[in-house]
C-alpha cells in the first residue's frame, strides 16, 4: 500500500491529469506531472511539474526519484520510455497494457481473442493492399492508422463512392486497420477499476454522443435493458482481468438495435465518458484511479443520480457564464488559456436526481 503523503507521477498534462491531480490531493497525495507544455492544465493544481519530453531520460529519472508509483493520462506516449520507466518505480497501468492499448490492431486482436465481439477487421500495410482489403471486408469501411489516433484523428471513412487514395491520405500514417462500418443503435462505454488484489468495480454503462468525431454529450445511465447492461459490465470487467489491470480502463462499445454489443477501443487511463461521477457517484473514476494504484480500497461506484455530461469544446467555453449563472449546473474548466477549434476546454454536468430508493 502506498500511503496518503506519498507522490504520484503523472504522464501528461492536460484535463484528465488535472482531475487525477485534484482527486490524489483530496486524498492526501502529492503528484508530479510530466509534460512537455508549460502551464500545462494539470501542472496548475500539481505540486511540481517536469517540462520535458516523454523520452527524455532524465526527466524520466527525476520522475522517478520523486514519485512512489506513476499513472498515465493518455495511451499515446512512447512505450520505450514508460517501460524504462516502469524498471525504477511501480507504473500503474503496467507497459503491457499501455502496448496493447496504444495499437489499434493489437487492442482489437487482444478483445477477440477472449471471444467479445468486435467489428470485422483487417490490417493494412501499404497503399496498394488497401483496395483488395476494403473488398474482402465490405464497403462502407472506416480505415483507421493502428497508432496515434484521438478524437477521429486518423480516419476517413470509405463509402461506395470515396476515391480510396483520398482516404488513405487523409488516414495520413503506414500502417492502417480497415474496419467494417457498424450501423449501431448508439455508442456506449463502461470504465472499470481494478487493484492488486483483482478486486474491480464497474462504473454504469452509459451513452456517448459524439460531434464530428468529439465526444459532445454522455448520457447516465445508457437506455439499456438490464441484461444489456450486465454484458456490457461482463466484457469490461473480462478484459480488465485478462490484462491484469491494476488502474482504470474504458471499454467503448457500440449497441446494435438488437442489443448486441461490439467492443470498439479501449483506453487503459481516465475517460471523459466519466467525467459525470465527479458530481453523480460517491466515488468519482479520478479517486478510483488513486485508490486502484495505491493500493487503497476501492470505493463505492453507486450512481446518486442520473446525469447529462456535455463538453465544452471550442468556443463552446463562451457559454460559461449562463452556465455558472445556473445553480444547478456543475461546471468544470480545464485553465486552458486558447480555445482552439475541437479543443475540449471544459465541461458541464446536470444531475436528475433518481427516485428515492430503500
Ligand atoms: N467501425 C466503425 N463503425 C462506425 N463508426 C465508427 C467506427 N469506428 C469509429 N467510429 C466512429 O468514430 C468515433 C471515433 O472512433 P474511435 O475508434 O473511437 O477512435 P478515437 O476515439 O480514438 O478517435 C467513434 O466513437 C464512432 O463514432
Ligand atoms: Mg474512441
Amino acid at each position: 500500500m502506498i500511503p496518503p503523503g506519498s507522490t504520484i507521477g503523472i504522464l501528461g498534462g492536460g484535463q484528465l491529469g488535472r482531475m487525477t491531480a485534484q482527486a490524489a490531493a483530496s486524498l492526501g497525495y502529492r503528484t508530479v506531472v510530466l509534460t512537455p507544455e508549460t502551464d500545462s492544465p494539470a501542472s496548475q493544481v500539481t505540486s511540481q511539474t517536469i517540462v520535458a519530453g516523454y523520452e527524455d531520460r532524465a526527466a524520466l529519472q527525476q520522475l522517478a526519484d520523486l514519485c512512489d508509483v506513476v499513472t498515465y493520462e493518455f495511451e499515446n506516449i512512447p512505450l520505450d520510455g514508460v517501460t524504462w520507466l516502469a524498471d525504477h518505480v511501480p507504473v500503474h497501468p503496467s507497459p503491457r497494457v499501455l502496448k496493447i492499448c496504444q495499437d489499434r490492431l493489437r487492442e482489437k486482436d487482444f478483445v477477440s481473442r477472449l471471444g467479445i465481439a468486435t467489428t470485422r477487421y483487417r490490417a493494412v500495410t501499404s497503399f496498394a493492399a488497401l483496395a483488395d482489403t476494403v473488398g474482402d471486408i465490405g464497403r462502407p469501411v472506416v480505415l483507421k492508422s493502428t497508432r496515434m489516433g484521438y478524437d477521429g484523428k486518423g480516419q476517413a471513412t470509405i463509402r461506395d463512392e470515396t476515391d480510396l487514395g483520398v482516404a488513405w491520405r487523409q488516414m495520413g500514417a503506414a500502417i492502417g486497420i480497415v474496419e467494417r462500418f457498424v450501423d449501431f443503435a448508439y455508442e456506449a462505454s463502461v470504465i472499470v477499476a481494478r487493484n492488486a488484489d483483482g478486486t474491480a468495480q464497474c462504473f454504469v454503462p452509459v451513452e456517448n454522443r459524439h460531434a464530428n468525431h468529439i465526444l459532445s454529450e454522455t448520457h447516465v445511465p445508457a437506455p439499456m435493458t438490464p441484461d444489456v447492461a450486465a454484458a456490457a459490465e461482463a466484457i469490461a470487467l473480462k478484459i480488465a482481468e485478462a490484462l491484469e489491470l491494476i488502474g482504470l480502463l474504458a471499454v467503448e462499445m457500440f449497441v446494435l438495435p438488437d442489443g448486441q454489443l461490439m467492443v470498439n477501443e479501449l483506453a487503459p487511463r481516465p475517460h471523459n465518458s466519466g467525467h459525470w461521477t465527479l458530481d453523480a457517484c460517491v466515488t468519482s473514476q479520478f479517486e478510483q484511479l488513486v485508490r486502484a494504484i495505491t493500493g487503497l480500497p476501492l470505493g463505492s461506484t453507486e450512481r446518486l443520480a442520473d446525469a447529462v455530461m456535455e463538453n465544452l469544446i471550442g468556443d463552446e467555453i463562451d457559454k460559461w457564464p449562463e452556465i455558472a449563472a445556473d445553480p444547478r449546473a456543475k461546471l468544470h474548466l480545464y485553465g486552458k488559456a486558447e480555445a482552439r477549434p475541437g479543443r475540449k476546454m471544459g465541461h458541464v454536468t446536470r444531475l436528475y436526481p433518481r427516485p428515492h430508493q430503500t
